[in-house]
């Protein structure tokens, strides 16, 4: 087995993107793009991986925070990504390989480095490639006009017009042979347009010695965008989305427009799924066979069983919903909730902490919270548990097959016993006994001769 160490190069100011958050702490798909190169390169399990880091070093480590195998590295000053690499040196074994990634690099797949490391050997070197329609702002692959070999890699800023014209491009990836590397980057200099020292300059160097050079190509050309502003972070996060929405659609889900649809962690999908505009996952969510999601509807580590509907605008997270619910439109359902079969939340609900049996309904305008619903409870419009005391949060109990009018308030702790009824605009803050009608509410009453106050004239 080839020891492999990894370099990650993220020392870079990223003046271009205008922020006072490190570049590569910037969110794609809600993750910061570093962690995304971390990932792809956790996928290889590498002997070591250095974090070159610079401004803004220490938010980087404290986001990304520490694993045994991940060594933070800073360059005090940026003079260029020899210069960069070389701070890893010390980290760097004697034999074997180091592949060399940008931290501003996300979406690179880990397939696509295994296959780069897989064309080199001890003493061999290999090239991320790509050729582009407009190479412009990248260095330029020379290749031997009659072997076809590499012979250099020249930054555009030192190239030839000639050298200008050549479409395949350096992608910054790639993997050297740490017998050489230091004795090359010692031997490295900056006497070029940018004062800097270029790591690509000991290709040069690795032709000079005899060194074989090998060269493999991304599968698709967003792998290897970097990110130097917003407008480009914009392009890869659709870039990310779309390559989602295409395996989805693969796999059989349809979505009302693939290019509004953003998922930020992991969404697996059953069969017959639909997906409407404008929808967001988060963290890990499940949906079953035949759900539908209408527009407009945000998931945060849910699951959602077959069969079920979420209306538009609703907001659900850190729940479970069985089957055959129905939830929304403008439903919001917060952690800690756990609906069985059937069960309805319908429009301006809000429902916490709470598990609700099967079909039971909660339809319009209420707060169901730390509650215990059974099953084929009916709540009416505008019920409230009080759950808070101002000090602490106490529990309702809801038994099965219960019925309560609507604007009621349940005083927690209380318990509303299987088969009881309460009255409309009840404020209840005893246990209700069973199969009976409880009702709080101020007798009805007319006065006769009364008469409205009316504005006198003058
Ligand atoms: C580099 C390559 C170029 C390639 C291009 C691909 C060199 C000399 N040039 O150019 O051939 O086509 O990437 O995008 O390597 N960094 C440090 N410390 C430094 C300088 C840079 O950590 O002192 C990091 C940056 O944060 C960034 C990466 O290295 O992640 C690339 O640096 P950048 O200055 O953007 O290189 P380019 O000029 O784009
Ligand atoms: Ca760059």
């Amino acid at each position: 087995m080839l020891h492999v160490d990894v370099v990650i190069l993220a020392a870079g100011m990223g003046k271009r993107m205008n922020s006072s958050l490190p570049k590569v702490l910037h969110p794609l798909a809600g993750k910061p793009i570093l962690l995304h190169v971390l990932d792809a390169t956790y996928a290889l399990s590498p002997e070591k991986i250095c974090v070159i880091f610079g401004y803004g070093g220490e938010l980087v480590h404290q986001t990304v925070g520490d694993r045994p195998d991940l060594i933070w590295v800073k360059q005090e000053q940026q003079l260029g990504t020899g210069h960069a690499v070389k701070q890893a040196l010390p980290h760097l074994a004697d034999k074997g390989v180091t592949l060399v990634l940008f931290g501003d690099v996300p979406l690179v797949r880990s397939d696509t480095l295994k296959t780069l490391i897989e064309k080199v050997r001890e003493d061999s070197l290999a090239l991320l490639t790509v050729e582009l329609d407009d190479p412009t702002g990248y260095g330029r692959i020379v290749r031997d006009p009659v072997s076809n070999c590499v012979r250099a890699i020249v930054e555009e800023k030192d190239a030839s017009p000639s050298q200008k014209k050549i479409r395949e491009i350096n992608t910054g990836i790639m993997v050297l042979p740490n017998r050489y590397l230091s004795d090359w980057l010692d031997k490295l200099g900056n006497t070029n347009t940018q004062g800097e020292y270029y790591l690509t300059d000991v290709i040069a160097m690795a032709v000079e010695a005899g060194i074989q050079i090998e060269t493999a190509n991304p599968a698709s050309e967003w792998e290897v965008v970097g990110v130097n502003d917003k407008a480009q972070l914009a392009v890869l996060e659709r870039a990310f989305q779309q390559n989602i929405a295409r395996k989805l659609m693969e796999q059989g889900v349809m979505f009302a427009d693939p290019s509004r649809f953003d998922v930020r962690g992991q969404l697996i999908c059953g069969n017959d799924v639909e997906i409407d505009v404008n929808c967001i996952f988060e963290g890990d969510v499940r949906l079953g066979d035949g759900v539908k999601i209408h527009a407009n509807c945000v998931l945060r580590n849910v699951t959602v069983s077959d069969g079920s509907v979420i209306h538009p605008f609703s907001l659900i997270e850190d729940a479970a919903l069985g089957k055959n619910c129905r939830i929304g439109p403008f439903a919001r359902i917060r952690p800690g909730t756990q609906l069985d079969d059937a069960v309805h939340v319908g429009n301006f609900v809000e429902i916490k902490n709470s598990y609700i049996a099967s079909e039971s309904k909660v339809n319009h305008l209420s707060y169901i919270g730390d509650t215990e619903m059974g099953r084929q409870v009916n709540i009416g419009a505008g019920t409230i548990t009080c759950n808070y005391d101002g000090a602490f949060k106490h529990r309702t109990i809801i038994e099965d097959d219960v019925f309560i009018g609507s604007d009621t308030q349940l005083i927690a702790p209380v318990t509303i016993t299987k088969g009881s009824t309460v009255g409309a605009g009840s404020t209840i803050t005893r246990d209700t006994p069973e199969g009976q009608l409880t009702l709080s509410r101020t007798k009805q009453m007319s006065i006769a001769n009364w008469k409205r106050p009316e504005k006198t004239r003058g």
